[in-house]
């Protein structure tokens, strides 16, 4: 297949493109470098560096099979601040991609949704018919593009995916997670035990949850990157598909942070800090759709190897 991926020079993008050319697959890797990197881009796939909402440069790039499509600003914190920019990265550019997509005959795209469509919900796990009512601009962004793709599809333009993951975590050797600002626990954590970072702060210690802090399901981006393969495939027998992607299963920060301890043997500063609006106090996938429709399977259960894998990756991992 010849695949077209947005946001190849970011974290799960770039992962799911060296997955993709280890499977034989040609790879044409868009990124505008406004938060990704360069090196981040496997060597074997052709980059072209400019936006997904470019639509001349988009239909200049040929005919795809597929377009996996990653790319956008992910921060919740930021886009409560800056709405317009997410609604312009994220939902604008993102539409003028799917047009030109749809013009140039592409037949599939698989787009990066997210768990944070879901808000705060009181049962877990999370199933995907659960109401959805996201509380920030970008799990808003993530809803809308899930919405207009459900009429493309319903209309006969284009079969689509909308993959809601959890968090990602871990790494594959050559692609670390490198997100600035940083806010994804683990990697905080490692910056912590690496002396890059001066200690940590855990909002919220007073959570309804086993010790209190918030919990969250991590799903290896390995996993995840797999679980974007069979997507491709599975468009053939479904022409939509929304499914989360998370292991199921539920870890504390306390208990991330204990892992890092352990894999690291550094003890570093943790320091009490209050809860953060919209911050739910439990976000745990139920995984079973995926499981059935992508015939997905979990290779990576143990918190504590994919903090390893995630340390592994740095260039600073003593
Ligand atoms: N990391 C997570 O835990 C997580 C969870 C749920 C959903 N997601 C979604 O997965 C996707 C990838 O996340 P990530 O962690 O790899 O993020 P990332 O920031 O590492 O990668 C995003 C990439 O998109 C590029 N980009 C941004 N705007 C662009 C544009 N207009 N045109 C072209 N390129 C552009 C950036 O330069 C960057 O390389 C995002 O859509 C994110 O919302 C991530």
């Amino acid at each position: 297949m010849r695949v077209l991926v947005t946001g190849a020079a970011g974290f799960i993008g770039s992962t799911t493109a060296e997955v993709l050319l280890d499977e034989g697959h040609e790879v044409v890797a868009l990124d505008d470098l406004s938060t990704g990197h360069r090196e981040n881009v496997p060597v074997r796939a052709r980059f072209v560096e400019g936006r997904c909402g470019d639509a001349p440069l988009v239909a200049s790039l040929g005919a795809f099979d597929a377009c996996l499509h990653f790319a956008g600003r992910i921060e919740p914190a930021i886009s409560m601040a800056t709405p317009e920019l997410f609604f312009d990265v994220n939902v604008a550019q993102s539409l003028a991609l799917v047009r030109t997509l749809v013009e140039a005959g592409c037949p599939k795209l698989v787009f990066s949704s997210s768990a944070a469509v879901y808000g705060t919900q009181d049962a877990m796990p999370i199933t995907e018919d659960r109401p959805i009512h996201p509380e920030s601009p970008y799990g808003e962004s993530k809803a809308q593009v899930e919405t207009a793709l459900r009429w493309l599809v319903a209309r006969g333009r284009l079969r689509a995916a909308s993959l809601r993951y959890f968090n990602a975590a871990g790494a594959s050797p050559a692609h670390p997670e490198r997100h600035d600002p940083e806010i994804h626990l683990i990697p905080l954590a490692l910056d912590a035990a690496a002396g890059v970072r001066d200690g940590l702060d855990l909002y919220g210690e007073d959570y309804p949850t086993r010790d209190g802090t918030c919990v969250r399901d991590y799903v290896h981006v390995l996993d995840l990157a797999r679980a974007h393969v069979r997507a491709i495939d599975a468009l053939d027998e479904h022409p939509e598909v929304v499914v989360n992607l998370g292991t199921g299963v539920g870890h504390t920060n306390r208990e991330v942070l204990e892992a890092v301890r352990r894999v690291t043997g550094v003890d570093f500063a943790v320091r009490a800090a209050p809860r953060r609006p919209g911050d739910p106090a439990e976000a745990v996938a139920s995984n079973a759709r995926a499981r059935e429709i992508l015939g997905w399977t979990i290779a990576h259960t143990s918190l504590e190897g994919i903090v390893a894998d995630a340390w592994a990756a740095r260039g600073d991992a003593h």
